[in-house]
């Protein structure tokens, strides 16, 4: 009783309370503790972005910082010369410290753990890298991953990124077709994947799905399968075009391989995201600037140092695995720790456990695993000792204070900065948030633009607006870690980013993220969400068209609009509006239909929440669906402006139906 009250007394506290100061601990060993580098940064600009160089060893030093002729196709470090492996394990190695930790992985079954020191990563990404030589792959060919959680795969992005082959990592989650769609896009010949992984106890077969995805693929190819289940497997055949992971390799046996001379703006990897139209964008980040710029803000923003133990909890098939599991933290020479799992299993305290036993310094991870703890109850971080903790972060979604303040008392013990890290597939790295050691926190806000980040707000008119007003989030100047353009379509990596606010002629170019946000009046930016037809789910981006156009392929439906509705622990859930074909009814079959339909066409995330039957969708008069109202009509609230539609007795028909389904 006594507890519970003191609970209430902290929570009535907390609630007040809108503004948080580093702990002085931590200012006093921050990597950066000088607010002094926002104003050196910007009145050093564009040269200020040699520090985040200067963390890199190059092989050839750049003779110019930035080149600015040709954009929006900007470019960084020109001239410079630099191999991504390299800098991840060889050199701390010729330092001494080949026998640190480089990769701490956690197997999903409870015990099944492995420890790489950067010695045995070198030698098992030399062994790779000379297996993919092998195998034919040249520099500049594209090599595709379809792995979950296990060591394997950043060894096989290591291994590429070796030979200067680019890589593609296709989220496991992600379907069949979503594989082929990406394999085709990018002409990738080479594909990396494995017999199956644990899900919650269950061995779930990896194979049949790439193999699914395989045969659309149109072009030849040459397939590596991991064994990660082992007896636990489900035996299957490989056919001549596919081979073992542990055979090849083990026939490259203390092979090594010389890092390749990679030129600075050359390709380091692909990462497919989801945009307005239904086809995937392939978003090109390069050696130089991005593996600075990942270095650069895992050394500034998550202040590792190479003795931590530092665990982000994101799946490498999104960026920021790419960013704050493998190339950040492993430039800085750190341990980063890897998990497999799902954080349930096999109880809700496996993340606090995993913390406790590795004594982790700083967790990252995203708001909807935040909700999900916060749900769970603060007894399972309770039975472990969480002293190691360091500093917080999270990434994906916008953050309510209420979780934001659960995070900082039931796991940081009011001891660790928490940094709300705005970003995107396409930054290549964090943009908007507060120093940890500097900055004050505002929960729910991620704070000022990075040093050297020129970020604002304006209204659809491009003009900048004022403190406490909604307006849209733009990026007025080039940074190291930018897309360079997207895969072989510069037309649309301008039209989806530049067209917006730019203006071509007088060569003034300003990046549009798709973000609606508002800033106060210290400069704090609140990100609101995107204001494209790109939903969030758990941190996950979805284009509506994408499962659009998966739900129309179902036999009997004859259209569909596709909205994020609100949810309480996925931020955002996928809400489809079906009309259905003539003479088929929108009754239970069609449903789980159309939900099989969108997990083939892109994965279970996409799973709709709600399938809803109408005879007709809100249109202008020019055609176009309304997905506004349809949001409002999702979120059960006060519906939108309705006089520009062509049919507005359609809405409350379908409200009505909301209600009684
Ligand atoms: C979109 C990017 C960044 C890696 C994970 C997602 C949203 C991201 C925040 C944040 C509010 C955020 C934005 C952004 N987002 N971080 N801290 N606060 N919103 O990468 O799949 O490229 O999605 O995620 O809407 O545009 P992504």
């Amino acid at each position: 009783m006594a507890e519970d009250n003191e609970d209430v007394q902290l929570e009535a506290r907390l609630a007040e309370q809108d503004r948080f100061e580093p702990p002085s601990s931590f200012t006093e060993q921050a990597n950066v503790s000088d607010p002094g580098i926002y104003e050196e940064f910007e009145e050093n600009w564009p040269d200020c972005w040699e520090q985040a160089a200067e963390l890199l060893d190059w092989d050839q030093a750049h003779d110019e910082v930035l080149d600015e002729s040709n954009a929006p196709f900007y470019e960084w470090f020109i001239g410079g010369e630099l191999n991504a492996s390299y800098n991840c394990i060889d050199r701390h190695i010729e330092d001494g410290r080949g026998d640190e930790v480089a990769i701490e992985w956690v197997g999903e079954p409870v015990d099944e753990t492995r420890t790489y020191t950067y010695d045995e990563l070198h030698e098992e990404v030399n062994e790779v890298a000379a297996t993919f030589r092998e195998m034919g792959v040249s520099e500049d060919d594209v090599v595709t991953m379809y792995l979950p959680m296990i060591p394997e795969l950043p060894i096989a992005m290591l291994a590429c990124a070796r030979i200067g082959a680019p890589h593609s990592v296709v989220f496991a989650g992600f379907s069949a077709d979503a594989l082929a769609t990406r394999m085709e896009s990018a002409d990738s010949e080479y594909l990396i994947t494995c017999d199956g992984y644990y899900r919650r106890g269950d061995a779930l077969d990896h194979l049949d799905k790439a193999n699914q995805g395989l045969s659309n693929v149109s072009h030849e190819t040459t397939t590596v399968v991991v064994d990660r289940l082992g007896e636990a497997g489900f035996g299957h055949d490989l056919d001549e075009n596919q081979h073992d992971y542990a055979d090849l390799v083990s026939e490259q046996e203390g092979e090594e391989v010389e890092p390749v001379t990679r030129d600075a703006e050359d390709m380091l990897f692909l990462m497919y995201t989801s945009g307005t139209t239904g086809e995937p964008k392939g978003v090109k980040h390069t050696t130089g600037g991005y593996l600075s710029y990942a270095a650069w803000t895992t050394h500034t923003v998550l202040d590792v140092k190479p003795e931590d133990t530092y665990w982000c909890s994101a799946d490498i098939g999104w960026i920021t695995g790419h960013s704050y599991i493998v190339y950040g933290p492993l430039a800085l020479g750190t341990t980063s720790v890897m998990y497999e799992g799902t954080p349930d299993y096999p109880d809700k305290d496996r993340m606090w456990e995993i913390t406790e036993e590795y004594e982790i310094t700083q967790l990252y991870t995203a708001p909807t695993a935040i909700r999900a703890f916060m749900k769970w109850g603060k007894q399972y971080p309770e039975e472990h000792d969480l002293s190691s903790l360091r500093l917080l972060g999270t990434v994906g979604e916008p953050i309510n204070p209420r979780a934001w303040k659960w995070y900082y008392t039931h796991i940081g013990d009011e001891d660790c900065p928490i940094v709300d890290t705005w970003w995107q597939t396409e930054t290549g790295g964090i943009m908007i948030t507060t120093l940890p050691g500097i900055g004050t926190m505002k929960p729910g806000s991620a704070g000022p633009p990075l040093p050297g980040i020129d970020a604002g707000i304006v209204d659809t008119g491009g003009e900048k607006i004022e403190a406490g007003e909604a307006g849209y989030l733009t990026v007025d100047k080039p940074w190291p870690g930018m897309l360079r353009t997207l895969y072989q379509n510069d037309d649309r990596f301008i039209n989806e980013y530049w067209q917006e606010y730019s203006d071509p002629d007088s060569d003034e170019w300003v990046y549009f993220p798709e973000d609606g946000a508002t800033v106060d009046e210290d400069g704090y930016i609140t990100v609101l969400g995107r204001v494209d037809d790109v939903i969030n789910v758990s941190g996950h981006r979805l284009g509506t068209a994408e499962i659009e156009s998966a739900i129309v392929g179902v036999e009997g439906v004859a259209e569909a609009a596709v909205v994020g509705g609100d949810h309480e622990m996925k931020g955002e859930a996928v809400y489809a509006y079906v009309i259905t074909e003539d003479g088929y009814d929108g009754d239970e079959e069609l449903r789980e239909e159309i939900v099989a339909g969108v997990e083939d066409a892109i994965g279970p995330i996409a799973r709709p929440e709600e399938v809803l039957f109408t005879p007709e969708l809100p249109k202008t008069r020019s055609g176009k669906i309304m997905r506004r109202l349809l949001e409002d009509i999702a979120n059960e609230e006060e519906l939108g402006d309705t006089s520009t539609l062509r049919n507005p007795d359609v809405v409350s028909e379908i409200q009505q139906q909301a209600q009684s389904d």
